[in-house]
């Protein structure tokens, strides 16, 4: 079992809400004062936005690399990874973050919607985890987080797309837990509500204050509450932990 402190971490979808959130909070030092991980992450659009986190958290000392490629390609992240870890050394972490909704009814919604959100939410999960996983078991060591969404617990009108990609994250993550727990690897599901990022900022003080009424902390969470338990998740603390869906949700699914 791998006991170096300072991790090695991919992550997809980089430059924006939860994933920079998850960034900056696997590249910040942990409780001994030493950097948790060394990062390489994915993002599809914004080289503005990458170069600007490479710039600011690169320079907590953390090593930073990002990698621009589309997540839904299976071809890219064969390659992708092996580059990324060629640069970090290795990988420990894998958190599978990239995301998009096309929400409609579905009586409205179109073929190209449903198999938008299938190939960037499902597959990508599929394509970075096989991925990782050959250099997770040659060193019976690793951490895999999904994110997965509470829309996928308990769905939502007008996401069928959304809900299936997220529900079957959560059939991917149980399935590839029991495939890979004899070897040192541990893989989760981390279950947003409604957090404070562009998506949910579009919201009128009518939708806010109907969806806080559905939450018994009274709040929105924020990108780094999801970073937090995505950082416990990659820990060693998490050791006894696999197959699960945590709910970052306030309280909203309990
Ligand atoms: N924001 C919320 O309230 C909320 C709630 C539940 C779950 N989630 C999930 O959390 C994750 C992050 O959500 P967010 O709100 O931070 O999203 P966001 O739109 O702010 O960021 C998405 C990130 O994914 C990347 N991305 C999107 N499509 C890509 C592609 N084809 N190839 C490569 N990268 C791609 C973008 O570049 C961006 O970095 C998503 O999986 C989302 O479904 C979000």
């Amino acid at each position: 079992m791998s006991t170096v402190s300072r991790k090695k971490a991919i992550i997809t979808g980089g430059t924006r809400g939860i994933g920079k959130a998850i960034v900056k909070e696997l590249a910040s030092p942990n409780e001994n004062g030493i950097i948790f991980s060394d990062i390489a992450f994915i993002y599809g659009s914004c080289d503005e936005c990458a170069e600007e986190i490479i710039k600011t958290v690169g320079s907590s000392d953390a090593n930073v690399f990002a990698f621009k490629a589309d997540v839904s390609s299976y071809s890219d992240a064969q390659s992708i990874v092996e580059k990324a870890v060629s640069k970090l050394g290795g990988v420990d972490i894998l958190v599978n973050n990239a995301g998009i909704t096309r929400d409609n009814l579905l009586l409205r919604m179109s073929e190209e919607e449903f198999d938008a959100v299938i190939r960037v939410n499902l597959k990508s999960v599929f394509n970075y985890t096989k991925a990782v996983l050959k250099h997770m078991i040659q060193q019976k060591y690793g951490r895999i987080i999904n994110i997965a969404s509470v829309v996928g617990l308990i769905g939502n009108a007008g996401q069928a797309n959304y809900a299936a990609s997220k529900a079957g994250i959560i059939g991917f993550t149980k399935a590839t837990a029991r495939e890979v727990a004899s070897r040192g690897i541990t893989v989760n599901a981390v279950a947003p509500g409604f957090i404070e990022t562009d998506m949910t900022s579009k919201l009128n003080e009518k939708q806010r204050e109907t969806l806080l009424s559905n939450i018994p902390l009274k709040r929105l969470g924020t990108p780094e509450d999801v970073a937090k338990t995505v950082k416990f998740l990659s820990s060693n603390q998490a050791s006894y932990i696999t197959g699960q869906v945590i709910a970052v949700d306030g309280g909203m699914t309990m």
